[in-house]
């Protein structure tokens, strides 16, 4: 049992595992593969993450390293030694430290794949200036996505509404994840700029990152599969 060909990844953002756990065991991992962040990984740590695998789940740890290359070769390879099927680092730390990490990765048969935060959906213009950043966050967030791609890695992290773009500029083997998805009728939570399912892809989104539309609805399940039929519509 894997997750077969599914475009979709489960936000797990729970405090606790057992509210977690019952959300997942209503789930199926041919039908999805599941996140697990910084609150669930720190609460919880490795055994989370194996109970996750053991249900059959591919598993993208969203830990997103940011340290010196030989710390982040090392994080990359004690995630990759829990079974994750993907993890993810900050471009900003530098093509040195993205290399060091693909090349500690590749030493693996069956690696796990590597992908990159380029800029944070969250920061203003005017937030990227004060930290030393020039331009707009389109740009900067190119720059690295092409950084990303010359250091190996296998994509980069980015919001839908980046990915056309990125699409264009990075050619059709780059990986582009995008959170900020929500189905037409459901909430926008926090999210601000969002896309539906099928906009994504059509964006060329590779892997959707959905929480709260699935994890918050009465049928998590027929969320899911409506989200995956939406997808296999756009395909
Ligand atoms: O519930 P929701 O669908 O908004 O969850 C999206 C997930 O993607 C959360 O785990 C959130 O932390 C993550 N994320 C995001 N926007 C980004 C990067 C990550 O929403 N730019």
């Amino acid at each position: 049992m894997n997750s077969g060909d599914s475009r979709v990844i489960v936000a797990l953002d729970y405090p606790q595992q057992d509210k977690a756990l019952s959300l997942v065991d209503r789930l199926h991992p041919s039908l999805c593969r599941l996140k697990v962040g910084k609150e669930m990984f720190t609460r919880l740590g490795p055994p989370f993450v194996e109970a996750l695998r053991q249900r059959g789940y591919d598993v993208f740890l969203d830990l997103k390293f940011h340290d010196i290359p030989n710390t982040v070769a090392a994080a990359c390879d004690a995630a990759a030694d829990l079974g994750v099927w993907m993890m993810n680092l900050h471009a900003s730390g530098g093509r040195r430290m993205m290399e060091v990490a693909r090349e500690r990765l590749e030493t693996r048969t069956n690696r796990p794949l590597l992908v990159a935060v380029t800029i944070l959906t969250s920061l203003a213009t005017e937030e990227i200036h004060e930290i030393g950043f020039s331009g707009d966050p389109a740009e900067n967030v190119l720059r690295l996505a092409e950084l990303t791609r010359q250091a190996g890695l296998d994509g980069v992290v980015c919001s839908p509404r980046e990915a056309m773009a990125l699409r264009q500029g990075l050619g059709d083997d780059f990986l582009l994840v995008t959170p900020g998805v929500r189905p037409k009728l459901a909430t926008q939570d926090d999210q601000r700029r969002v896309m539906t399912p099928g906009e994504a892809i059509s964006s060329g989104s590779s892997y959707l990152v959905v929480g709260r539309p699935i994890t918050g609805a009465d049928d998590p399940i027929q969320a899911l599969q409506a989200i995956n039929d939406e997808i296999t519509a756009h395909l």
